[in-house]
């Protein structure tokens, strides 16, 4: 076990769920000491706590022991011949062809591109591209439909908290992930993608608000009670200062899951206009 990594992975998942040490302790009937003493890799947690503290940090003993970060279960969804999300590619891909059309290989980042849809679509089209996703089953099943399109698409597993791009990409583009950021990393998390666009590269973004009128969606399993629905036009502030093509709220039916639903969705497609 990595005493340093376990900690590491204790304070990031403590953190996600919002709780001080103190409260953590609390569920656990330990002193904060013995937390902070994990946190900073001066001790390991008792072997026979560790499943009530997965449990506590709505994650899996595999997880604390650094085997995964952090667990979805899109594994579970992504186990099928079929493609969960279908296989038509999302509208945001059409409105960056207008934007950004590949006449020449501009640089792709797709963020949580679960099962490839809109990666193998933007490399068929001409686009360079690299895609990650947390869940390792979507990953396969995306190199898969890359093969079987004939196309090459750069995937990898990856946790949207531990990637860091080694590069600048021309269009970062991500569809239905960033409720999985909590509120208090967002403001940095986006200033990021910024300082990995290229000069009048764009990134291409959506995430699920909050409404009152939206009631949770019914495939939202309890190990994802960690979304975070983000708040009306929050995504649009943090590019005020860059050039908006697109800027738009709204409300659509889904049917994930076959139980049909409602999202409320804000959708930016926003360049770093020089
Ligand atoms: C609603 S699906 C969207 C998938 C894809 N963008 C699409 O539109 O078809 C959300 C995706 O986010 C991925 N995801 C969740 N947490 C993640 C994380 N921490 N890092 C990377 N991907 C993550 C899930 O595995 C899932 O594929």
């Amino acid at each position: 076990m990595n005493n340093v990594k376990t900690g590491e992975v204790i304070s990031k998942r403590r953190k996600e769920l919002g709780l001080t040490q103190n409260q953590l302790a609390g569920f656990l009937n330990i002193s904060f000491q013995a937390v902070s003493k994990w946190e900073n890799g001066t001790a390991y947690p008792d072997i026979a706590l560790l499943p009530k503290l997965a449990a506590a940090l709505n994650t899996t003993v595999d997880a604390l022991l650094g085997y995964s970060s952090v667990i979805t279960d899109y594994d579970n969804r992504y186990c099928t011949k079929e493609y969960y999300w279908g296989l038509v590619p999302n509208h945001i891909c059409y409105d960056i062809m207008k934007i950004l059309p590949p006449i020449k290989s501009y640089r792709v980042l797709d963020i949580g591109c679960g099962e490839g849809k809109d990666a193998v679509f933007l490399a068929k089209c001409g686009y360079t591209v690299t895609a990650f996703d947390i869940s390792e089953a979507g990953i396969e099943k995306a190199k898969e439909l890359a093969s079987q399109n004939k196309v090459n698409v750069n995937f990898f597993k990856a946790d949207i908290f531990d990637y860091r791009p080694d590069t600048v990409f021309d269009i970062i583009f991500s569809s239905g992930v960033f409720h999985f950021i909590p509120p208090g990393e967002r403001k940095e998390f986006c200033q990021s993608l910024k300082e990995h666009t290229a000069d009048d590269g764009i990134n291409a973004l959506n995430v699920f608000v909050k409404k009152p009128f939206i009631s949770r969606a019914p495939d939202s399993t309890q190990t994802e009670d960690k979304r975070h629905p983000w708040r009306s036009g929050e995504l649009f502030g943090y590019y005020h200062d860059w050039l908006f093509h697109l800027c738009s709220e709204n409300v659509f039916d889904c049917n994930s899951g076959g139980i049909p639903h409602k999202h409320c969705m804000d959708t930016l497609i926003a360049q770093n206009y020089k």
